[in-house]
């Protein structure tokens, strides 16, 4: 096994100068994920880490996929019976990081979630893979299950059910919306001294300031 105190990696791909940083942290977020879209060596660029709290202040952490970045703010979809959606029934507020390890980025973003409308669930839900859209029937996401042929049985369970028909979305599953009010993106430089910009909303105002690395 490789030693992980000996790995060091020097970061000098790019720069986020003053004069650099768009006006808005959509702006930015949108131009650094054009960039990580378009560049083959960055696999599923729109993958997230997504981390929660339950009542008690545990946290929990895990990855999933932003299916719209607009001015609202990010969105993702899950089963609304899941740990995650139970931390966020208790604590509606969740704080995401974007990785773009050969860009040498990250983005946070942290804010307010909600869920997003039914009819925009069904939109996005009618564009799955027939596969997934019958896998999110079949599983009672973050329960324990018996075993691998009790989950496969449940499947072709909604592969009967649906034979012939389109599968619409289980009431229980759909998106949320992350509503930033912090938004950090960070760009690795040479001798750490790396560059964090922080979008930052407070009573209404959206203030752009550089924070220490
Ligand atoms: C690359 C990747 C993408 C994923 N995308 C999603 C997703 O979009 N929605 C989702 O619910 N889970 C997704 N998952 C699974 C979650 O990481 C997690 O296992 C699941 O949502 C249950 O989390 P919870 O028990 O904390 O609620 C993804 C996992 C990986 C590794």
């Amino acid at each position: 096994m490789s030693d992980p105190a000996g790995l060091r990696r020097r970061y000098a791909k790019g720069q986020l100068g003053d004069g650099a940083v768009a006006d808005s942290w959509l702006q930015q977020l949108r131009a650094w994920f054009g960039e990580a879209g378009a560049d083959p060596a960055v696999v599923e660029p729109n993958a997230i880490q997504l981390a929660t709290a339950s009542a008690d202040g545990t946290p929990s952490v895990r990855t999933v996929l932003a299916k719209a970045i607009d001015e609202r703010g990010v969105v993702f979809y899950t089963n609304y019976d899941s740990a995650k959606a139970h931390d966020l029934d208790a604590n509606p507020r969740a704080s995401l990081v974007f990785v773009w390890l050969p860009h040498e980025r990250q983005v946070r973003v942290s804010g307010a979630v909600e869920r997003v409308a039914r009819d925009e669930t069904e939109a996005y839900f009618a564009t799955r893979p027939r596969e997934s859209q019958l896998g999110a029937w079949a599983s009672p996401q973050s329960q324990v299950v018996a075993s691998r042929a009790a989950l496969d049985d449940a499947y072709a369970e909604v592969e009967r059910r649906f034979a012939g028909q389109d599968v619409p979305p289980p009431p229980g599953w759909g998106g949320y919306l992350v509503r930033p009010d912090r938004v950090e993106f960070w760009q690795g430089r040479s001798g750490r001294l790396h560059d964090r910009i922080r979008f930052r909303l407070d009573d209404g105002q959206w203030t752009t300031e550089r924070l220490a690395p």
